[in-house]
């Protein structure tokens, strides 16, 4: 299970914070990295949540959720929603969209979306959402790689290529 653990995560990847909100006030919101778009007509984009995390019930619930993409420098929001906790937004600035959904701010891009299915997946829940609004700031993203947050450097830019510098798990 480590070994399968540590070679998968030899993909590198963005972080996201999944938030949500239903009609009677409840929020929930999670770490994830395994956020990817799936179709682009009709706009889906897909999650995975595992099954025996806390806020499953609410995602489903809610039967709607916003994809918040973290920039560079956001690891600490990453770890925030990453740990259980009874208050996670506590302290967090966001902002509410016209559906009711908690974003957070100063987030590379968002996606608001309206969860059309969800499928059983071993033992995670695979979300499938139909984005219905969406906003795109720009920046440098936060990086996930070999179980290290990473974020590309300003050597790499000045070349294009990707150098990554490691930042405290
Ligand atoms: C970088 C990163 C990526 C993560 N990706 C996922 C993921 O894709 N799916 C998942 O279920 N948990 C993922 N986690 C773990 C959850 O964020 C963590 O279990 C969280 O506490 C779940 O929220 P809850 O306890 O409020 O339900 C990730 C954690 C980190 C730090």
């Amino acid at each position: 299970m480590r070994a399968l653990r540590e070679a998968l995560g030899q993909f590198a990847t963005g972080v996201a914070v999944i938030t949500t909100a239903t009609p009677g006030g409840e929020r929930a919101g999670v770490t994830v990295n395994s956020f990817t778009s799936v179709s682009l007509d009709p706009p889906l984009v897909l999650w995975c949540l595992s099954g025996q995390a806390p806020s499953t019930p609410v995602f489903l619930r809610a039967g709607r959720f916003a994809v918040n993409v973290l920039a560079a420098g956001q690891d600490h929001l990453s770890r925030r929603f990453a740990t259980p906790s009874s208050d996670k937004f506590a302290g967090v600035k966001t902002y509410l969209t016209s559906t009711g959904l908690p974003m957070l701010t100063g987030t590379l891009a968002s996606f608001a979306c309206r969860t059309v299915t969800t499928y059983e997946g071993g033992d995670h829940r695979i979300f499938i959402g139909e984005v219905e609004h969406f906003q795109r700031s720009g920046g440098e993203p936060l990086v996930f790689h070999s179980g290290r947050y990473r974020e590309f450097s300003a050597a790499g830019r000045a070349d294009r290529s990707a150098v990554c510098a490691p930042l405290t798990p």
